[in-house]
């Protein structure tokens, strides 16, 4: 596949731009569930704060011959060294929005994370991306749920599966329990409200239909109401993964396995012994532990000793080329964000996938070419 054009719009080029426009075009409620972290948000913040601590050395005299992006992975050549973060939920915040990053990531040849809990079908991301999207499953308390959506996974030919480990209970979400986007749901008068004053989040809205957990469907009784829906999602994902879920999941699954949620060097030595292919260190965006570090600090411990042994990737925080350039010079050998592109659609729409896309290349290549680093394995060299 040839390699896709880069377009910026000219309005928006940093992903703080895209957050201020996401946050003036859709509901209240779902900005807050999308941009907001856990308690006080301390571990949100420190997330970006503390990855750009990370400062980068510029060889300017010496010999260059050009920088690229390309990196490989699990067997595939990806065109840049990042891929978009399972998150749930997308349809909430933007009409169509797992689909329109699918195809966005799909075009330009980077990976895509389809959530279990997120508006789109395994089946439908994985024609949109001609089997090459990865998908995370969330733990199903039954082994015959989660035996059914693996067998679908790879009837899809899904080259990898997330399995996540940093969700033992839902993180404690402030701003969610106000605006009752907690388990069991409720629409408000307020939030109704908030969706009225969003017209064009409300006619898109109203032209895609409401967002439904497209993978989960199957499973899901006819006609549940927004509390019952919340008791059916407790129920079924009432999952702390622990070694003994994994075996079965490792036996089963012949593609690439991934471990995401790890923040310490003990969980790491336990995916290596259970036969993991790569782990993805994260906190979920701070959106679990507010009092745990942030995912810099284990990054660069768990790189340092287990790069060789494991793919060791990383999301959290993440927010522009230098910030992905700061984490690779840190150890990351791939890295992940979640927000960033969300922040991208809802600002967007149908654009926002392959804007944010294009902004984080360019900016990307442009530290690549500065500090004279030619190729994205070279980073480490760079690191004060
Ligand atoms: C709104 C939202 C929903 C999320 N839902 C999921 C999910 O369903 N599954 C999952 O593995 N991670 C989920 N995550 C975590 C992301 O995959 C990723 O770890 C996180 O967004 C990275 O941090 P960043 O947003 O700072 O880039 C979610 C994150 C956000 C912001």
């Amino acid at each position: 596949m040839s390699q896709k054009e880069i377009k910026i719009n000219p309005k928006y080029p940093s992903v703080t731009d895209l957050r201020n426009r996401a946050q003036k075009r859709i509901p209240k409620f779902a900005f807050e569930y999308l941009d907001g972290g856990c308690n006080e948000d301390v571990n949100l913040h420190k997330n970006t704060a503390e990855i750009r601590d990370v400062e980068l050395l510029p060889y300017y005299l010496s010999k260059h011959t050009g920088s690229q992006m390309k990196t490989e992975l699990f067997g595939h050549v990806y065109d840049a060294p990042f891929g978009i973060a399972p998150v749930g939920l997308q349809g909430l915040m933007w009409p169509n929005a797992p689909e329109i990053l699918a195809k966005a990531a799909f075009e330009h040849n980077v990976p895509f994370i389809l959530s279990t809990v997120t508006t789109s079908s395994i089946e439908r991301i994985s024609e949109i991306t001609e089997g090459k999207s990865w998908f995370q499953l969330y733990h199903p308390a039954e082994d015959r749920l989660r035996d059914d959506i693996i067998k679908r996974a790879e009837a899809a030919e899904c080259p990898v599966l997330v399995i996540l480990c940093d969700v033992p209970t839902f993180g404690f979400r402030p701003r969610d329990i106000r605006n009752g986007l907690a388990m069991p749901p409720k629409m408000s008068v307020k939030n109704i409200l908030q969706v009225l004053g969003k017209p064009s989040w409300a006619l898109e809205t109203l032209k895609h239909g409401q967002p439904n957990f497209e993978t989960l469907k199957p499973y899901m009784p006819k006609g549940l109401d927004l509390a019952q829906l919340g008791k059916f999602m407790d129920q079924t994902f009432s999952g702390r993964l622990n070694e003994e879920k994994i075996k079965p999941i490792r036996d089963m699954w012949k593609g690439k396995l991934v471990l995401k949620g790890v923040a310490n060097e003990a969980d790491v030595e336990k995916a290596i012994q259970l036969g993991i292919d790569g782990v993805i260190v994260s906190n979920h965006g701070g959106r679990q532990l507010d009092a745990g570090e942030s995912t810099i600090k284990p990054l660069t411990r768990i790189a340092a000793k287990y790069g060789d042994q494991i793919k060791v990737m990383m999301d959290s925080g993440l927010r522009s080329g230098p910030d992905i350039a700061r984490s690779m010079a840190s150890g990351a050998q791939f890295t992940f964000m979640g927000r960033s592109f969300m922040y991208g659609v809802a600002a967007l729409g149908a654009k926002g996938g392959d804007h944010t896309i294009s902004l984080l290349k360019t900016e990307l290549q442009q530290v690549m070419e500065q500090i004279c680093c030619e190729e994205v394995k070279d980073f480490p060299n760079h690191l004060i």
